[in-house]
This record gives C-alpha cells, sequence and structure tokens, in this order.
C-alpha cells in the first residue's frame, strides 16, 4: 500500500499567482507529473487541503483541470482556505464532499476510504471563519465510532489542521479546537498508526496520543523555519514536496507505516540527477554501485 500526499496548493484563477508571488498552476502541474513518474506508484493520492487559496470557483475548476491528468484516485480534505460548497460543485465525481447536514458527520467532509490494506479515513477540520482548525462533538463523536468498527485495521486518518503548536508563531495563533478530545481517541485506538496533515506548509512529526502525527510540505510556497516568536508571516517558493507513506515490512520486522519526504526537485531546473554512487570518471569505480549482489529486496510491500 503506497499513500502519497501533497498539501497547500493555494490555487489562483487561471493566469494569477497567489500573493503575486508564487505560480502554483505551475507547481501543481510539476507534481502532478512527478507523482505519475513515481517508482513504485502510489496506490492513492491524498490532498490535504487549501486546494484554492481564495476559495473561488474558477480556482477550484483550474485545480480539476490539473488534477485530471492524475493516474490513480484523489482524496481530499478542505483546508481554511477552501470553500466547501465551490470545491464540490467542481468536483461533481468526488461523492464523498456532499456530506448530509443532517447525517452523522453534520454535513463536514469526513469519509473513510474502505478499499486498501490500509483504511483511510478524512477528517474535516476547517470551520468557515476559523485559521486554526479543530474539531466539535459531532467530528469527535463520528472519528470514535468509525474506529471502533474496524479496530483491526491499521489506520491513516488524514486532515488539513495539525492536532499541536507547529512552534512556527505565526502559524500558532489559534489552537486546534478540541486537540485534548482528538488525543484520547487516537489513544484509544492504537490501529491509528498517522495522522496526517497540512496547513504548515513544511515537514514536521510529532508523536500524538500514542501515534505519530506529520505534516506534509506544501505544493505552490514553503514556510521558512523561522522558530522567533515575532518571525513575520510569509513564504519561501522552493521546490514543491509530498509525503509518501509505505505500509510495508523492512528485513521482515512487523508492519509499519514508512514515511518519505519526497521534494519535486527539477523545479525551476536549478537540481541535475540521477547521479550515480560512483566517479563516473573512474571506471574501476563501478564495483561499488549496490543492488546486484544483495539478493531479494528486504522491503516488502503490504
Ligand atoms: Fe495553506
Amino acid at each position: 500500500m503506497r499513500i502519497a500526499q501533497i498539501s497547500d496548493i493555494h490555487l489562483k484563477p487561471k493566469g494569477a499567482r497567489a500573493y503575486a508571488a508564487a505560480d502554483t498552476a505551475a507547481a501543481l502541474r510539476m507534481v502532478v507529473r512527478h507523482l505519475n513518474r513515481l517508482v513504485p506508484a502510489p496506490d492513492v493520492v491524498i490532498l490535504t487541503g487549501d486546494i484554492a487559496d481564495g476559495g473561488q470557483r474558477e480556482s477550484y475548476d483550474l485545480a480539476r483541470e490539473l488534477l485530471q491528468p492524475l493516474a490513480v484516485p484523489l482524496f481530499m480534505v478542505p483546508g481554511n482556505h477552501d470553500h466547501k460548497g465551490l470545491l464540490a460543485a467542481s468536483f461533481p465525481g468526488h461523492t464523498y464532499l456532499r456530506q448530509d447536514p443532517d447525517g452523522p458527520t453534520g454535513g463536514f467532509i469526513c469519509y473513510t476510504v474502505e478499499d486498501y490494506a490500509v483504511r483511510l479515513i478524512g477528517l474535516d477540520t476547517a470551520t468557515p471563519g476559523d485559521h486554526g482548525g479543530g474539531l466539535c462533538d459531532v467530528r469527535l463523536a463520528w472519528l470514535d465510532a468509525t474506529l471502533q468498527a474496524r479496530p483491526e485495521t491499521p489506520t491513516l486518518i488524514f486532515m488539513h489542521h495539525p492536532p499541536f503548536a507547529s512552534a512556527v508563531g505565526h502559524m500558532d495563533l489559534e489552537p486546534f479546537k478540541r486537540r485534548a478530545a482528538l488525543k484520547t481517541i487516537v489513544q484509544r485506538h492504537p490501529q491509528v498508526k498517522r495522522l496526517t496533515c497540512g496547513h504548515i506548509h513544511r515537514p514536521i512529526t510529532l508523536r500524538f496520543g500514542g501515534s505519530v502525527a506529520t505534516v506534509c510540505p506544501g505544493v505552490g510556497m514553503q514556510i521558512p523555519m523561522d522558530l522567533r516568536p515575532e518571525a513575520s508571516s510569509g513564504f519561501v517558493l522552493g521546490p514543491p514536496g509530498m509525503l509518501v507513506h509505505f505500509w510495508c515490512t523492512r528485513w521482515g520486522d512487523p508492519p509499519a507505516l514508512l514515511t518519505h519526504l519526497e521534494l519535486v526537485e527539477d523545479y525551476e531546473g536549478q537540481f541535475g540527477g540521477f547521479h550515480p554512487f560512483y566517479d563516473v570518471e573512474n571506471p574501476a569505480d563501478r564495483q561499488q554501485v549496490t543492488g546486484g549482489g544483495l539478493g531479494p529486496t528486504p522491503f516488502s510491500l503490504l
């Protein structure tokens, strides 16, 4: 099982740059091309919110156009920049985006994907007008009951807001609501192998409720690691990033979720490669290359 995660695209309507600086459409094109070339290919792509920057319908239509070449299924959760109704309108095939306000999710975009070795739970942490995100009684009860239904199945929860302070001051101004209640639920269900989020636009890892929480870098913009409380709010342009989660065994050890940070290094063409691990100008050095004599791969996908 291979799960590729991308996050925080911040698309604007065609031709416009985000914050007059970031060509987020170009970054997404590059990321989709990279996802389609990954070896091994992912089984599924999850997108953890802030698909559009200003929540306009034209931006979601552009998102549909740019994501359409993806070779594998895509599942999304909304972020604080998203307009849920317009997102759902631009992606009519994604029926999970239209939740019944009178149903068990209270109309929030919370759902499960049951088709894979790892169960995926999309959790909507976005409340209109709220930057910091959080949960409520309805979503917490839904999550607890949903986890209770399949206690033996390894599970990954994906959501936009991380339920912890990131130490990036300007991103921590509004605490995640009901994070203690979420932690208690995760603690109760050890099949939760990961909570994985977006929102902070840089890779972060933290132990959470006995599980592991990760944050995926952004597609279109990255936030620098300036941890001074007075750090100004802003971003840098850099290689788009993604997380790739593998449910696998390594050297025969028990199954676990192994996560790689993958940068799309050909961004703006400044990085070259692939370069082999031997001196190409010295043919005798070629014997240093590994791979041939190691026997079967010690890594098995489940
Ligand atoms: Fe974002």
